[in-house]
């Protein structure tokens, strides 16, 4: 099988020759190539430009052989086309010049059609579409409703995002205005980015480990339902979060083909609590990759074992690599992974 037709065998539960593997932020400070290119220009001016987007798209794909490109972009990007100016600064992360916080703030976001948002995604996505041929599935994705809330509420990065909650709680007829808005932009900007041809997509929902089932289910769930459900037929879908072991039952119910899970559960039982026919997704721990390879293959291994050939296992981390992983160990996982029978 080619790498494409291994990493979307395994997203639709299909067999395969061997496990599919990628690495969330594979693309990105781990890679020395990188870094030349950051030396050059800005990180949302890579994002904005096809050609440099594309080009760090595929420093992974060349140097390990990973069955999926995850395209270079960031979850902020749709904010172009909302209206809502951002930075990404070093050190910290993406800053909300204006944060979004009453019902007029609201009111105020706009919703464009995808080609006039964030052409240069479509154009990124047109170009690798070509080069990657069948090596690798070329993966798009979006942030999740929740998850681009409490930058757009909060501003910047945060422990607890204290004030999306209280926006959350102390004022739900604004929350849900913001989370209905937030939607539309993320259904059109995954639909587009299907249409421009990434094979799957992938929804990150990064800070969901901070809400509860009943909160979940009030303020969150029917967001992703509706994403999922909208996107039925069109890509096979992938569910991201971490830390939501009290709410891994539920994001089976918002319908994805495959949920993305972290560490803090044995990837053989957390598949049992998720609905039949969904795939999983994950699950080394992206500390464990600071160890010796000795350590790193042991838990690779695990793994391997616990997923024990049934079909529908994307091999990845828990998430996103640490900048200061040292990359050899990635082209290592990426072989044993291949070699695993
Ligand atoms: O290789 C890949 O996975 C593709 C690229 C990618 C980026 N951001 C590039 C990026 C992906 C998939 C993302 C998603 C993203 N962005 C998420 C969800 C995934 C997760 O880790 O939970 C989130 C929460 C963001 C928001 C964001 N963007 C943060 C918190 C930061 C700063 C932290 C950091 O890693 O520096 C960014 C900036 C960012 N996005 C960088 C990269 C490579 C670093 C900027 C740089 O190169 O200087």
């Amino acid at each position: 099988m080619t790498g494409r037709g291994r990493l979307l065998a395994a997203v639709q539960g299909q067999a395969v020759d061997a496990t599919p593997v990628w690495f969330m932020r594979q693309a990105g400070r781990v890679l020395p190539e990188y870094r030349a290119l950051r030396e050059k220009h800005p990180f949302l001016e890579v994002a904005r430009t096809p050609e440099l987007a594309a080009e760090a798209t595929m420093m992974p794909v060349d140097r390990f052989g990973v069955d999926g490109a995850v395209l270079f972009a960031d979850i902020m990007l749709p904010l172009d086309g909302m209206g809502i100016p951002f930075r990404i600064d070093a050190g910290i992360g993406p800053v909300i010049e204006t944060p979004i916080r009453t019902a007029a703030d609201v009111e105020r976001i706009t919703v464009l059609e995808v080609e006039e948002a964030t052409p240069y995604v479509l154009d990124a996505l047109r170009l690798l579409r070509t080069e990657l041929g069948d090596r690798a599935a070329l993966l798009g994705f979006a942030g999740a409703p929740f998850t681009v809330a409490c930058y757009l509420v909060d501003g910047r990065p945060s422990r607890e995002y204290p004030k999306t909650k209280a926006l959350m709680f102390g004022a739900p007829d604004v929350w849900h205005a913001l989370m209905t808005k937030v939607t539309d932009v993320t259904i059109r900007y995954l639909k587009g980015q299907i249409a421009a041809g990434a094979d799957a997509v992938q929804l990150f929902d990064s800070w969901l480990g901070l809400l509860g089932p009943d909160v979940y289910s009030q303020y969150v769930f029917p967001y992703t339902q509706r994403i999922f459900s909208e996107l039925e037929g069109l890509a096979p879908t992938i569910h991201f979060s971490t830390g939501t072991v009290q709410l891994l039952e539920l994001i089976g119910q918002t319908g994805p083909d495959m949920v993305s899970v972290d560490w803090r559960l044995p990837l053989d039982e957390a598949w049992r609590r998720l609905p039949a026919g969904t795939g999983i997704q994950g699950n080394l721990d992206n500390s464990l990759l600071m160890a010796p390879w000795q350590a790193v293959k042991a838990g690779t291994e695990d793994i391997l074992r616990r997923a024990a050939g049934r079909p529908g296992h994307i091999f990845n981390l828990g998430h996103g690599l640490l900048p200061q992983t040292e990359p050899d160990q990635l082209g290592r996982i990426v072989d044993l992974v291949h070699a695993w029978r």
